[in-house]
Order: structure tokens, then C-alpha cells, then sequence
């Protein structure tokens, strides 16, 4: 047995058969307990003449309703909540991109899973106690800061609590702290990277080695661009809000390919984003979670948005999603073509002048709809590379989005800096200025 084998939780190196045994005992339990406390889950399944003893094997779940983001709303704050507010010790919310923000709570219990499940993440990324991590997730609302802090210290690794932004900080907190773990936005530690040559250091040559992002889609082209700057293993995690917060789902680093789903607290679906059907494993759909263990707010059948699909475990019994390539609310419609902004990365990414700091603007120009799309060349190319050489690069770029991707955009190759960077949390990828 390798040493990473023995620091397994027994779970993470369970049969398929107890996995499920233990899915279905939490899932009893977990729709019981929003049938008994929260009023909002027993009208709707009262309505759909469905009840918990109705769920005798997993495929059962596909009988019961889906929960969206607007069950969120319609209960704001704590109409999803399903203990006493004496029981809830935290809160935190997100914004989105309209109306109220959504409220989700935790009691001591879920606050110390999600510790147990951010270290069990930071432990399949190569993270240990010895590790010194430098945490620049936003703190505050947001779950991206606080939930990678009580991971890295549940590991018992130094945790440095610097948060998002102040990226000349940043950089001296890495040269003087000597951290070997990043955490922040994928988008965010190019940022960094290129703060690191503005100072005259060598972002490959700082103590970091392992780095875990997430909170935003990126793709692969994106991960080999910040391994081989930076000289770390770029490892993809992915969580949400509403079912936990970051660490939801992690890679390992042995293997990279897709994080690997805490399926013990976590049921994963794909549904057919149209029909609501469930689809089978492999099928790309969107993605469906139903919490196992959670108290405060315990979660059923909440449909992310997230694209994506089911595959085999490969360093863990428990499955994994394939990278995410966006969310249906992502994809923009520009011609009646449907573009993802991660299909326009990858094609960015594939010439090597260009980095990752790039912004889609999409406007109407009389009746047609216009996409543009703004990329820096490298930092460390940027004074060698000169406006006819960056005319030549954007002309090929525009070929290849045209060939690949199957729309015509103009593409704007520019100086570092001249595209909004990310300080705090998401990149903004997408401006879309036309008429509604
Ligand atoms: O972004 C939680 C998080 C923090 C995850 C830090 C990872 C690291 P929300 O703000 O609720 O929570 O946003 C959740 O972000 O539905 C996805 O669309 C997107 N997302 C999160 N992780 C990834 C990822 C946090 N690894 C929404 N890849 C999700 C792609 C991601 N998209």
C-alpha cells in the first residue's frame, strides 16, 4: 500500500456496493428530515403525491420535484432552513447576477464535514500538514475563504489568511511566507503570476508547488499555462453554495482528469436540461445534487446549471465529472451559434503568445450580432511583441475561433494590462451589450 493509499478515509477506498448501501441510508434520512422541517419541501411533495417512504432504491429519487435557485428566493432568508436558527452557527451568501442573494446555513455538524471534506480535497491535490497554504479565496460571504480555511486547518497545514486581492501583497506574502500551496480563482493566479515579473521575480521559481482552483469554469489548455508558468500541479475543485461550498468535488493530483465527487455526502444526477429526464452515466446534461448528511440546509435534487458529465472513479471508487465546459446560463447565442466562452479559451490558449486574461464583448451592429473578443499577449513577451506581430496573431486566432468554434469574431490582441483583470473572485468573461 503507497502512503497516500494509507491516509485514505476507509470511504474514499469503499466498494461500490457499501457506497451505495450508505447513499441510500442518507438519502432516506435526508428526505425525511425536509419533509418533516421545512414546510416549503412538503407542499411541493405533497403536490406531487410523493412522499420519503417512497424512495426504496436510489433511481427512486428521480421521482421526487427538482429544487432551483428561485426555491432559494421565494424563502429568503431561511425558509429553506431545516433547524432551529439556535442550531445554525454560520451563514454565507451569493449574489448572482440578479435580485436577492441566496442564503444558505450550517450547523456545527456541517461545518465540520465540510472541514473534513475541504482537507479530504486538499489531501487528494497533494496537501498535507507539512504543507504552509496561502488561501486567496475571498473571505466574507462568499464560501470560497472561510471553507478552504477550516479545510487547511483541519489538516493540520498552516493556513495563511490573506483573501482575495492586494496582488503586489500577494506576492510579497509569497516571497516572505514561502507558502508550497496557492488557493484562489484559476483567472486570479495568472494575475499573480504576472504581478510576480512586474516585481522582477520568476513566477516558476517561488516555494509554491500545488495549486487548487476553482469557483469559475477553465480548461485544460488553461491548467497546462498556469503549471508551466508557475512550475505547480494546477489542481481543478468544484462546489457551489447552495449544496456546500467549495470541495464539493476535487481532483487528485496523481491523475487530473476531472474532480472526483464526495459521493458519500453528495448524490450526483445528470438530467437532460430541456425535459428533466435523468441521463445515463457519460451522457452530457446538467448537473443535479441532493446533500446526504446536511442539517441546516439540506438540499434535494438542486439542479447547479452546471454542464457537464458522470465518469468511472479512477484514483477514488467515488465518480467524477468531467471538467466543467460552463453553465447553461453561460452559453451565449451569437448568429444563432452556441458559444461557450471556455471553447473561445481553448482556442486562445493553443497559440503561445497568448494568455488567459481575454474578455468576449458581444454587441448588435444593425441586425447581426457582433462578438469581440479582447486577449493579452504573454507578459513575458510583451515587449518583444509589437502592434503589426499582434494584428498577424489576432488575424490567425480569428481563422482558427472560425473553424473551431464556428463563429466569426474579431479578435483584439492586446499589451498586458489592457484587459479587466479578476481581483477578487470570478472573472468577468462575457460582456453582452445587446439589446435585451
Ligand atoms: O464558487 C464555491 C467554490 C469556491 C468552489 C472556491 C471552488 C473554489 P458559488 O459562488 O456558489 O460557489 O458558485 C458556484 O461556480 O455552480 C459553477 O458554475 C462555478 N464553479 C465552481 N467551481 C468550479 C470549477 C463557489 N471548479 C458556481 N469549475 C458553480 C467550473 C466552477 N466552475
Amino acid at each position: 500500500m503507497s502512503k497516500q493509499d494509507s491516509n485514505l478515509e476507509p470511504i474514499e477506498k469503499a466498494s461500490r456496493d457499501e457506497l451505495q448501501a450508505l447513499q441510500l441510508k442518507r438519502m432516506q434520512w435526508s428526505l425525511q428530515h425536509v419533509y418533516d422541517n421545512v414546510p416549503h419541501y412538503r407542499q411541493k411533495y405533497d403536490a406531487a403525491g410523493v412522499h420519503p417512504g417512497d424512495l426504496k432504491q436510489l433511481s427512486d429519487l428521480a421521482k421526487f420535484p427538482f429544487t432551483t435557485k428561485l426555491d432559494l428566493r421565494d424563502t429568503y432568508p431561511y425558509g429553506m432552513f431545516a433547524t432551529p436558527m439556535k442550531d445554525v452557527v454560520r451563514v454565507h451568501a451569493s449574489s448572482g447576477t440578479t435580485g436577492k442573494p441566496t442564503v444558505v446555513g450550517y450547523t456545527k455538524n456541517d461545518i465540520a464535514m465540510w472541514a473534513q471534506l475541504m482537507a479530504r480535497s486538499m489531501r487528494g491535490a497533494g496537501c498535507s500538514a507539512d504543507d504552509i497554504i496561502l488561501n486567496s479565496y475571498g473571505y466574507g460571504l462568499f464560501t470560497g475563504g472561510l471553507g478552504a480555511h477550516y479545510g487547511g486547518e483541519f489538516l493540520g497545514a498552516t493556513v495563511i489568511p490573506m483573501s482575495g486581492g492586494q496582488t503586489e501583497k500577494q506576492v510579497q506574502l509569497i516571497q516572505d511566507f514561502k507558502p508550497t500551496v496557492i488557493m484562489c480563482t484559476p483567472s486570479y493566479v495568472l494575475t499573480i503570476a504576472d504581478e510576480m515579473i512586474k516585481q522582477g521575480m520568476k513566477p516558476n521559481g517561488s516555494t509554491l508547488r500545488v495549486g487548487l482552483f476553482g469557483a469559475e469554469p477553465w480548461t485544460n489548455e488553461m491548467r497546462r499555462e498556469i503549471e508551466e508558468r508557475l512550475g505547480i500541479d494546477a489542481v481543478d475543485i468544484y462546489g457551489l453554495s447552495e449544496v456546500m461550498g467549495p470541495g464539493v468535488a476535487c481532483e487528485c493530483v496523481e491523475t487530473k482528469d476531472g474532480p472526483h465527487i464526495w459521493e458519500d455526502h453528495f448524490y450526483p444526477e445528470i438530467i437532460h436540461p430541456e425535459t428533466g429526464e435523468v441521463l445515463p452515466d457519460g451522457e452530457i446534461g446538467e448537473l443535479v445534487f441532493t446533500s446526504l448528511s446536511k442539517e441546516a440546509l439540506p438540499i434535494i435534487r438542486y439542479r447547479t446549471r452546471d454542464l457537464t458529465r458522470l465518469l468511472p472513479g479512477t484514483a477514488r471508487t467515488m465518480r467524477r465529472m468531467e471538467k466543467i465546459t460552463g453553465r447553461s446560463d453561460d452559453m451565449l447565442i451569437i448568429r444563432g451559434v452556441n458559444v461557450f466562452p471556455t471553447q473561445i479559451e481553448e482556442v486562445l490558449l493553443k497559440n503561445p503568445n497568448l494568455c488567459a486574461q481575454y474578455q468576449l464583448q458581444v454587441s448588435r451592429d444593425g441586425h447581426l450580432d457582433k462578438l469581440d473578443v479582447y486577449v493579452e499577449v504573454r507578459a513575458d513577451l510583451s515587449s518583444s511583441i509589437g502592434e503589426q506581430k499582434r494584428r498577424e496573431i489576432g488575424a490567425e486566432v480569428k481563422h482558427h475561433i472560425k473553424a473551431l468554434v464556428g463563429v466569426s469574431a474579431d479578435v483584439h490582441v492586446v499589451e498586458t494590462d489592457k484587459v479587466e483583470r479578476t481581483l477578487v473572485g470570478k472573472a468577468k468573461r462575457v460582456i453582452d451589450r445587446r439589446p435585451k
